[in-house]
């Protein structure tokens, strides 16, 4: 009796050795513990044994029957497990996955030579001031000097939006707005932005443009403040044996005037095409801010004296870096925007 015991436990463990799936595990319940189980056919047997033997193999018919439910509820688990698992992994994103890469862009070279110009600036203290594109022609023109009528206007043809307003032609306007604004207190800013002129666009001109606008008010101000400034800027830009030339010029807004010329960077001065053979280069234009400016925003030119320059960004950038036509910045080529 022992013996038959101890092959069925051999043979169980066979079988559910072999089970895959919950349906195989009934089945395989049923093949021992069913109807027409052996068990059964023991149960069926007892009848005609004595008491004795009655309990004896009572006990070991329960232990068997004990022994198979705990197999069967073990194995029930484990394939709940597997089941599980195997969802788990089929459901599994791979986040090792090469991702899309996405290519970084760089600063376009106007803003990165206008960032530039910035550090220098703000390294001498200087504020950066901002004023609208869309300008009065009070700020644009009038109070810098260039009454209306004025044969200077001619210079910065315009987009008039109506007889008052138009798109700012320079970034001049924004010095009398900060001198209002400052009211009869020093002032010390750059002013980096768009302007507009109604050009046509080639080469060397563009109806959009950028500017940056210096301005320094104080009491005690001199042609050598401006000098020694924009030498400064010129020598950290392009290199401390640079010279730096000033010419006498015109600008409505400024008396004295002047061009600034640098020595040519490309031939250091014996004369090239980049510099028509003069071996200079003209960078900005520059001077000492009109008494009658002053006075038109409330300041005291017997007080307060200034000086003003105008850079133009792309010029700059063109000449730095040997870029033979405007239109480049524009067209977002980026064959073009990517060597910067
Ligand atoms: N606003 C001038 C222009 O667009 C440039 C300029 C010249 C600005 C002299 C100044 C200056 O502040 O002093 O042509």
């Amino acid at each position: 009796m022992d013996n038959q015991f101890k092959l069925l436990q051999e043979r169980l463990l066979e079988e559910l050795a072999k089970v895959k799936t919950m349906n195989e595990l009934h089945e395989t319940k049923a093949l021992f513990l069913g109807k027409k189980s052996p068990i059964q056919e023991l149960f069926a047997r007892m009848k005609d044994l004595s008491i004795e033997e009655k309990k004896t193999l009572g006990q070991k018919v329960n232990w068997f029957k004990n022994y198979v439910e705990e197999a069967i509820a073990k194995k029930a688990e484990a394939l709940e497990q597997a089941q599980i698992i195997a969802q788990l992994e089929s459901e599994a994103i791979d986040v090792s996955l090469a991702g899309i890469a996405f290519s970084l862009g760089n600063k376009h070279p106007l803003t990165k030579m206008t960032e530039e110009i910035e550090d220098i600036f703000i390294g001498m203290g200087y504020a950066i001031a901002e004023g609208p594109e869309v300008e009065l022609d009070l700020y644009n023109f009038e109070m810098l000097n260039l009454p209306k009528g004025h044969p200077a206007r001619e210079m910065q043809d315009s987009f008039y939006i109506d007889g008052n307003t138009l798109l700012r032609t320079h970034t001049s306007p924004v010095q009398v707005r900060t001198l209002l604004a400052a009211k009869q207190q020093p002032v010390k800013i750059i002013c980096p932005g768009k302007v507009y002129r109604r050009d046509y666009d080639d080469a060397t001109h563009s109806h959009q443009f950028m500017q940056i606008e210096g301005l320094v008010v104080d009491r005690g101000i001199t042609m050598s403040d401006l000098k020694g400034t924009l030498t400064v800027l010129m020598q950290k830009m392009f290199g401390s044996s640079l010279e730096v030339r000033f010419r006498p010029s015109f600008f409505p807004f400024t008396e004295p005037s002047v061009e600034v010329d640098v020595t040519c960077f490309k031939c250091k001065g014996h004369g090239c095409s980049l510099c028509k053979n003069g071996g200079w280069i003209e960078v900005l234009g520059a001077g000492m801010v009109h008494p009658q400016v002053l006075k038109m925003s409330g300041y005291d030119p017997n007080e307060f004296q200034g000086f003003a320059f105008g850079i133009g960004i792309e010029r700059l950038t063109m000449l730095r870096y040997g870029i033979d036509d405007i239109r480049h910045f524009y067209t977002d080529d980026l064959r073009f925007l990517k060597q910067f």
